[in-house]
């Protein structure tokens, strides 16, 4: 069968995209990591190169996932690295896509040789400190026209539907776009599909049927692409 033509209603649009997980070493073998697959982001990725965007992916730890085509690909490992290849793409973006799963801590210290038992039967206590917020950095510095899409897996608690966390989100950072996923029964983590909102800063919400995380990522252009022929933000 003929592959269906994609429009090419990014042509020329500069996108970083983040993926996958950030890893925080304790010693020079372990390390506190996250389950994301990275797939999510680089289909995201991949679907902006075949609209012809001119596609950044940074990739933190993912699956075995082939380079998606056309695009330039920057590897990094903790959420420090990837905070300054970010940045360092997102400084002549028109749109920064942030579908990484950045750790929130990373252990104070690292030890500098393999952390050894000792003969008391004692366990070490990992103390943490905070990472950076490498999204609330790009709101801070976002260029004139500049847009800015967070990512956030929710789910619901005594506090809120996963719907209510994703909008009290949305505000608190400050973000164009923010896709909210639900999460937990085996659900978005580690799997093909994926489902959940597409929220807006005019207040826009349009809910994403359950489908290949392809058809996420074309949601979230066709939201993109609309945007930037108004103009940016
Ligand atoms: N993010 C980031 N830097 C961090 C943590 C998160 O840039 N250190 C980005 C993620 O890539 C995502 C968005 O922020 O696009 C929301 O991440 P999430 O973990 O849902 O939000 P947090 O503000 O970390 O809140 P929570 O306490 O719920 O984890
Ligand atoms: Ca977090």
């Amino acid at each position: 069968a003929r592959p269906t033509a994609l429009p090419r209603d990014l042509d020329g649009v500069r996108v970083v995209v983040s993926a996958g997980g950030t890893r925080e070493p304790l010693d020079p073998v372990r390390f506190l990591g996250n389950r994301s697959s990275g797939k999510q982001g680089y289909a995201l990725a991949r679907v902006a190169a075949q609209r012809g965007a001119e596609v950044t992916l940074v990739a933190a730890h993912t699956a075995a996932l082939p380079d998606p085509a056309g695009t330039r690909v920057v590897r990094v490992s903790t959420a420090e690295e990837l905070e300054k290849a970010v940045n360092a793409a997102a400084a002549d973006a028109d749109v920064v896509v942030m579908a990484a799963a950045v750790a929130d801590f990373r252990p104070a210290d690292r030890a500098e040789h393999k952390i050894k038992k000792t003969d008391d039967d004692s366990a070490p206590a990992v103390v943490l400190t905070r990472n950076n917020d490498v999204l609330a950095g790009l709101v801070r510095r976002r260029r004139p026209g500049q847009l800015l899409v967070g990512f956030a897996a929710e789910t619901g608690d005594a506090h809120g539907t996963v719907l209510d966390h994703g909008r009290a989100k949305l505000k608190r950072k400050g973000v164009d776009l923010l896709v909210l996923n639900a999460v937990g029964e085996g659900r978005a983590f580690e799997v093909d599909e994926n489902t959940g909102w597409l929220l807006s800063s005019d207040g826009a919400e349009r809910s994403i049927p359950l489908g290949a995380k392809s058809e996420l990522a074309t949601i979230v252009w066709d939201a993109v692409s609309e945007l930037v022929r108004a103009g940016g933000r």
